[in-house]
Formats: structure tokens, C-alpha cells, sequence
């Protein structure tokens, strides 16, 4: 597929063939993809819970206003934004640190500052560190989406959920916010794919606040 027909063949889908079970090798070749998104400085703050047993999809499906897809679909999957995914002493944080020293991008001396500047971008309140969290975390979900797209699949992003649901459903840490749900699997032959929706238009999408 190209990539323009991966984009518009994309849809949130309702329907998933129940019978069609997603290899492990396809799982792992979709999050390794989905892995190479971009994120602020690298950090990916990404994880990600992967359901596959119908009970466990049923105990996260009460948490999501009961919709059907989170347990027909093969596989859902828990996104999971780290809100202290910048933050010195977090293992990636860290690791990512080092790993711009390895390649000359950064000073070792210059690590204080760096974690400063983190610290005044992402650590200020509860709401930089959701933001920092979600936005990257939302790279890696679209690059999910498009990957399953190229590769046959379909896929169901979700937000319709209880949080505090969830979270306490799987002992998700408080640190997480838990971004979206993504039902994926393979669409059911002879089901009625949906047309394309409304999309705002070219020139609707600019804005001017000039006065
Ligand atoms: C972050 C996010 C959350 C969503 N949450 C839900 C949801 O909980 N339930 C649902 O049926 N659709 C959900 N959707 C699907 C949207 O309704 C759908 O993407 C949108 O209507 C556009 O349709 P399309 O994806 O088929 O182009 C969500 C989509 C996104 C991106």
C-alpha cells in the first residue's frame, strides 16, 4: 500500500473478525514500527498494556462504557502516557541522557541543566507533565494506527473510558496517564466498512488571531 492509501483506507472500525487472532510476530513488528515516532527529546514515553485473553479484554470493557469492540477486537491495547518520562531517575530519562553523550549531542556536564530545562518545560504542574505525556504518546498511536493499515489490519482508538477505572482495574501507577484504548484486528469479510467522515477543509483548518 502506499502511504496515501494507507491513510484513507484508515478507519476507527466497529467491527473485528473475532476468529482472526493477530500473530505475536505481527504485534511485535507493529510496536517496533509504532516505536520509531518521534517525542520531545527523544524520551518515548510510551508503554503499553496488551490484553488478548477475553476475560481480561471484559474487565477492561466495564470500564469502557461496555463497548463492545474493546473485547470482540483480537487484541486491545492500553496506552500509557508517563508523565515523568523526563524526569531525572526515570531508567529511559536517564538512559536517553546517556545516549546523546555517546553520540556527541550533549555534555556530560551539561546534565544538570539539561534536567532543569526538563524540569521548567514538563515539570512545572500536573498539567505540562499530562501534556508532555499525551502529545508524544499520540505520535506513537497514529504510527500504530498506519502501520496496522499497511499491514492488513484495522484498529479502534478509544478515549471513551473511566480513568480511575482503569487504572485501578490493572494497578496502573499514578505516574501514567492512561492516553487511549486501541482495539486491533483484522476486519470480518462481508462487513460493511464505513465511508469516510466530514473532515474540516483546507481552509478551515487555519486561524489568525491578529487583531
Ligand atoms: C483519541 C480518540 C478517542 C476516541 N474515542 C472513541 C471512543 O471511545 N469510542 C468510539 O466509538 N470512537 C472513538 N474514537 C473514534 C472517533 O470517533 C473517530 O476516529 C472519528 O469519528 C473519525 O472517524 P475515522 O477514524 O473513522 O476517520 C476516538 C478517536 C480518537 C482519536
Amino acid at each position: 500500500m502506499d502511504f496515501k492509501e494507507v491513510v484513507n483506507t484508515r478507519r476507527a472500525v466497529n467491527l473485528f473478525d473475532p476468529e482472526k487472532s493477530v500473530e505475536q510476530s505481527i504485534l511485535r513488528e507493529l510496536v517496533e514500527t509504532a516505536a520509531s515516532a518521534p517525542s520531545g527529546f527523544n524520551f518515548q514515553p510510551w508503554s503499553l498494556i496488551v490484553l488478548e485473553d477475553k476475560e481480561e479484554k471484559l474487565r477492561l470493557q466495564k470500564h469502557a462504557m461496555d463497548q463492545p469492540k474493546v473485547s470482540q477486537a483480537p487484541v486491545c491495547l492500553i496506552l500509557l502516557a508517563d508523565t515523568q518520562g523526563w524526569m531525572a531517575g526515570n531508567r529511559f530519562a536517564d538512559r536517553n541522557f546517556d545516549e546523546m553523550v555517546k553520540t556527541g549531542a550533549m555534555r556530560e556536564e551539561k546534565r544538570d541543566w539539561f534536567n532543569n530545562l526538563c524540569q521548567s518545560l514538563y515539570g512545572t504542574d500536573r498539567e505540562t507533565g499530562v501534556a508532555f505525556a499525551c502529545k508524544n504518546t499520540s505520535f506513537f498511536a497514529m504510527t500504530l494506527m498506519l502501520a496496522a493499515r499497511d499491514m492488513g489490519l484495522h484498529t479502534h482508538p478509544m478515549d471513551g473510558f473511566d480513568k480511575k477505572g482503569v487504572k485501578d482495574e490493572f494497578n496502573i501507577p499514578d505516574r501514567y496517564w492512561v492516553s487511549m484504548l486501541i482495539a486491533l484486528g483484522y476486519f470480518p469479510e462481508g462487513g460493511h466498512m464505513p465511508e469516510p467522515k466530514w473532515r474540516k477543509t483546507y481552509d478551515e483548518i487555519f486561524v489568525n488571531f491578529n487583531p
